[in-house]
């Protein structure tokens, strides 16, 4: 069995927390795209843990798969596997020997081609993620088996870091490479990571045929997909179900469901067009409620209300098998709560939102208003029907808007704060 699970937003949807929840009847927790751009936090009663690049299967001990087409940075690994070990947990993790490997120049440049693209900057979190994905593509790429092999190793970088070099010296930015250095540097991951270091392909595809149950985390989210996200305010890898397959190695055929997070309302981090952007005392009471500020940045993010524009389109893209709703805790105490369902263009009404930025930013969005609701006792509630009228109308009007039923209903960060509504393990 595999099951997916992707963010149908701007991410920090409550991936995590999800994963978290399926991974206790999962054998494996796969990482397949992204890279330490990502922050997922679980919390488990009193502990909160915040992962970059460990799948969030870590707390149930699963074993912990990073494939192909994550980038990773061999520093914040380490330090993640090291905190772990400090919190009595010893990772069983596999790296894919196929994964490209983030280096000091991409951590520079992410920084340096930001303040070159003006208005077109992303507001990346500058961890390289952006230049380590454009050397994949143009085949400028370290990865793990280069590694390995210490002297292709040495070649690659005699080869790339004069050409870096060329690039900070051309920017006139002072930056001085010393292959040596970065030699050393990577020997020493190589050292802690050599053992971990495998054809995670060949080992997904077995297990899976031995019926493992596997569960895959997406990062990041569907408009921030570098295809099908609003672009240039993406990040660099395929956010969405189609990167499950070329990041792990794994047929679409294998598939067997996929569960789209969506936060109850919409947040985003960085730049961009944001049609329902609450720039009023309400965005400000979401951020402060909704605790939003980056698990990575720890920058404001911003809020708005519940776009289905943005989220029907995941939908279309990822035809999920369920969505998992979080934070609607969140929305408790507000007095009328708005669901943007279409925006509004020069007098048209659209229902899909459109590539081109220009009328992205000045599309309106068209609301529809819910009754709030007050505080109630989450733990007497065991399915929809028994959910008060006011929040059942809007789960109600969700489900049917985007045609995709609500498996599960997330009412605080801690395990314990979860309406289950649909096993999905057992199919949907
Ligand atoms: P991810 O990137 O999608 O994994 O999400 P993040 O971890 O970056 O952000 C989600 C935040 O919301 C975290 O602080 C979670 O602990 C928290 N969270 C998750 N689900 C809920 C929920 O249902 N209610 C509340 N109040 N917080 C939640
Ligand atoms: P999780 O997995 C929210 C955003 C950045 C920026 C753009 C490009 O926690 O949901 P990058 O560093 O990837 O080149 O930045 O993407 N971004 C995220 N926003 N959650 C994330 O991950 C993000 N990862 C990247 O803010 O706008
Ligand atoms: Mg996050």
């Amino acid at each position: 069995m595999l099951l997916a699970i992707i963010g149908s937003q701007w991410g920090d949807e409550g991936k995590g927390k999800v994963t978290d929840f399926y991974a206790e009847k999962s054998d494996i927790v796969v990482r397949f795209q992204g890279g330490n751009n990502a922050g997922h936090t679980i919390v488990v009663g009193d502990k909160t843990y915040k992962f970059h690049l460990m799948p969030s299967g870590a707390v149930h001990k699963k074993s912990l798969v990073l494939g192909n087409g994550v980038v990773i940075d061999p520093k914040v690994l380490i330090e993640e596997i090291e905190r772990l070990k400090k919190d009595g947990f010893n990772p069983d993790i596999s790296i894919s020997d196929r994964a490209n490997i983030i280096m000091p120049y991409h951590r520079i440049l992410d920084g340096i081609e930001e303040k070159m693209k003006g208005s077109f900057a992303a507001g990346t979190t500058r961890k390289g993620i952006g230049p380590c994905y454009s050397d994949k593509i143009s085949r400028f790429g370290i990865r793990f088996s280069d590694l390995l092999d210490t002297e292709v190793f040495k070649e690659k970088l005699n080869l790339i870091v004069p050409i870096k070099q060329k690039l900070f010296d051309a920017f006139g930015e002072d930056v001085k490479l010393d292959i040596e250095s970065i030699y050393n540097e990577y020997m020493s991951y190589r050292e802690y990571l050599k053992n971990y270091i495998k054809d995670t392909s060949v080992f997904l595809n077995n297990s899976y045929d031995k019926g493992s149950n596997i569960l895959m985390e997406g990062a990041q989210g569907a408009h921030l997909d570098i295809d099908h996200g609003i672009y240039p305010f993406t990040t660099s890898s395929n956010t969405n179900a189609g990167g499950i397959c070329t990041g792990s190695g794994i047929s679409p055929n294998k598939i067997n469901g996929i569960v789209g997070v969506m936060k109850a309302y919409t947040s985003r981090v960085g730049e961009g067009p944001f049609p329902a952007e609450l720039n009023d005392k309400e965005g400000e009471y979401l951020r402060e409620k909704g605790r939003e500020f980056g698990t990575t940045t720890g920058r404001p993010r911003r809020c708005g209300w519940l776009d289905l524009v943005l989220v029907n389109y995941a939908c279309l893209i990822n035809n999920f098998s369920a969505l998992a709703m979080t934070k609607i805790d969140v929305l408790t105490g507000m007095k009328k709560i708005k669901i943007c369902y279409a925006y509004e263009y020069e007098g048209k009404i659209l229902h899909h939102f459109p590539s081109n930025m220009k009328i992205l930013s000045k599309c309106k969005p068209l609301y529809k208003e819910f009754d709030g609701w007050e505080e109630f006792d989450w733990m007497k509630v065991k399915d929809t029907k028994s959910l008060p009228k006011q929040i059942y109308s809007y789960v109600d009007y969700i489900e049917k808007q985007t045609k995709t039923p609500i498996c599960m209903i997330s009412f605080g960060p801690k395990r314990d704060e979860t309406l289950i509504l649909n096993d999905v393990f057992r199919g949907v």
